[in-house]
């Protein structure tokens, strides 16, 4: 088992934590190209600003940005949704890191890993058009549509995903892994191997695949 990038998953440290590749390297960089020429052809001659959502966004955005080819300009913000312990339904969002730039009157185009509940980026989307962006749009890499709570428009989405903890390319596990080339599947035998403090453990990361 390799991530499509030759290199046998024991390089990575983590292949007793896989179930399985959802999408290897090759996939994920095909389909980032493909969103990049669309948001290219849709944002000609526009005044776009990319918005990164860290930390999970980072390696979408270094990878997305490459492929767009109209000029462009990027922040960052960061945003917890879930308080400091165990995961909440009431959707608590914290903003840790705002922009640095005034969206007035800017196309703005939030770049996610992963939209799950909705809440994160509900909560942003209706922060930002406080901001009076001239137009305000979501590209997202992951889709995980069967566990949304809240309607959030995507205009953009790599791949809609079922319902399984994942990751990888941006997104951890308990902090680590986000450098992965590919997305993958967190094995069920993996959660003994866990730290009790996880937050996977604990419930805090969403996903079903905690019983
Ligand atoms: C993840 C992801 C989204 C959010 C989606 O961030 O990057 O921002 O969760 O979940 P939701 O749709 O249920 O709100 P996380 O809080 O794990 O932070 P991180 O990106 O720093 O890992």
């Amino acid at each position: 088992m390799n991530g499509n990038l030759g290199e046998p998953l024991t390089e990575w440290g983590c292949e007793h934590l896989i179930e399985r590749i959802l999408i290897p390297a090759d996939v994920l960089q095909r389909r980032i190209a493909e969103l990049g020429e669309q948001i290219s052809r849709d944002y000609a001659g526009k005044d776009l600003l990319l918005v990164c959502v860290l930390k999970g966004g980072v390696m979408f955005l270094t990878d997305l940005m490459r492929h767009i080819h109209v000029p462009h300009e990027i922040d960052f913000m960061a945003i917890t949704s879930y308080g400091a312990g165990v995961r909440q339904s009431t959707g608590i969002v914290r903003i840790l890191m705002d922009l640095q730039t005034n969206i007035e009157g800017r196309h703005v185009l939030i770049v996610e890993d992963i939209v799950d509940s909705g809440r994160t980026l509900d909560h942003i989307l209706r922060l930002l058009w406080t901001r009076n962006p001239a137009t305000l749009r979501v590209c997202a890499l992951l889709d995980k549509k069967g566990r949304r709570e809240i309607y959030v428009p995507l205009d953009y989405v790599g791949f809609e995903i079922p319902n399984v903890f994942v990751f990888g390319y941006g997104l951890d596990l308990d902090e680590k892994f986000r450098n992965l080339p590919f997305v993958a599947v967190l094995g069920a035998e993996a959660f003994p191997n866990l730290q009790a403090s996880s937050p996977i453990i604990v419930g805090r990361r969403k996903s079903e695949a905690v019983e």
